[in-house]
């Protein structure tokens, strides 16, 4: 891993509506480096107590490292948060907040032997867990071109996604993808000009949305995790493209019911989970100053739910 660093998006403002409860148990189901994770523990007391997860086995390893002064309040877990089952001696309905910061790390994205960024010419490997599953290169060699197409569209907004896929499968009729930088080079002449970077960033954003499944994850894990937390426990989402954002903010205001509506309605929704309270009305940007000093927090949008019952 060529650099070990990342900065803790919004911190101050995680912590302070995600800890209502300094002597409870809390989850960061995306622990990457542990910088969230430290503020976390320091903000609680000697009884609070916190899991980490994170599908990424070298972030988790690293995270441990950093941690490792919190002793026995912290434990680590190689998990993916749609599947919480898996987090050992872990019960419904007793975590007092979860958090969720979603994408990769800064370490990861600059890691050249990840496959991650259009700037390095790194095998396309793009998985979070590289125990298993599908790479990149298995992704682009033989997605269908309608398959393509869709992820383009949809987690990229590429309005070219046609002209962009077509170039894949001809591509990859010659021979087959290994690199970043043939994939990258079959479709740059695409991108305006003055955009290449910035659509570069985008394109392989979206191959790795596809890649790791991670918006079907997002859907299975919000009503799954929300099952874990306490009455009053609390829900942080910290994400970075709008159709993440749409998917939060859907689901906490689906959530939201017990709040005046006429009983058959309610009636109607019973089953559907534990309701939801939300904390902030609106997504939480990073301030400009936060942006001048990361530029990577740019994008981030954070959301904030309580557990009503
Ligand atoms: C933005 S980083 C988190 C950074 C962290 N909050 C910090 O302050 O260091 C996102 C992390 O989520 C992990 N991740 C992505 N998908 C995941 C999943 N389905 N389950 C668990 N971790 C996941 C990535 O490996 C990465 O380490």
């Amino acid at each position: 891993m060529s650099s070990m660093e990342h900065i803790p998006v919004m911190a101050g403002e995680v912590v302070r509506l995600l800890v209502t409860d300094r002597s409870g148990t809390y989850l960061d189901g995306t622990c990457g480096l542990g910088g969230h994770a430290r503020l976390i523990l320091t903000e609680l007391s000697s009884e609070g107590k916190l899991i980490c997860i994170d599908r990424d086995v070298e972030m988790l390893e690293a995270a441990k490292s950093q941690l490792r002064s919190f002793g026995n309040r912290v434990r680590f877990q190689h998990c993916s948060y749609d599947d919480p089952g898996q987090i050992s001696a872990l019960s419904p309905s007793t975590l007092a907040g979860v958090l969720l910061d979603l994408g990769l790390c800064s370490a990861q994205l600059d890691d050249e032997q990840r496959g991650f960024s259009h700037r390095f010419d790194s095998p396309l490997d793009m998985r979070f867990d590289r125990s298993g599953g599908k790479t990149a290169a298995d992704y682009v060699n033989t997605a269908s071109e309608q398959g393509l197409v869709d992820s383009l569209r949809s987690f990229g907004d590429f309005a070219n996604a046609k002209s962009l896929a077509g170039r894949i499968v001809k591509r990859r009729s010659s021979s087959p993808l290994r690199t970043v930088g043939e994939l990258v080079s079959c479709v740059e002449d695409l991108f305006p000009h003055r955009l290449r970077n910035k659509l570069a960033a985008r394109f392989m954003q979206s191959i790795r949305i596809a890649v790791n499944a991670e918006l079907d994850r997002l859907d299975r894990a919000l009503p799954e995790l929300v099952s874990y937390l306490t009455a009053g426990g609390r829900f942080a989402v910290i994400s970075y493209h709008s159709h993440e954002d749409r998917r939060i903010k859907r689901f906490f205001r689906q959530s939201g019911r017990a709040s005046g509506l006429p009983p058959d309605i309610e009636a109607c929704m019973k089953g559907m989970g534990p309701a939801l309270r939300p904390v902030t009305r609106r997504a939480i940007k990073p301030t400009d100053h936060e942006v001048d000093l990361n530029p990577r927090a740019r994008s981030a949008r954070l959301r904030v739910a309580e557990r009503l019952v």
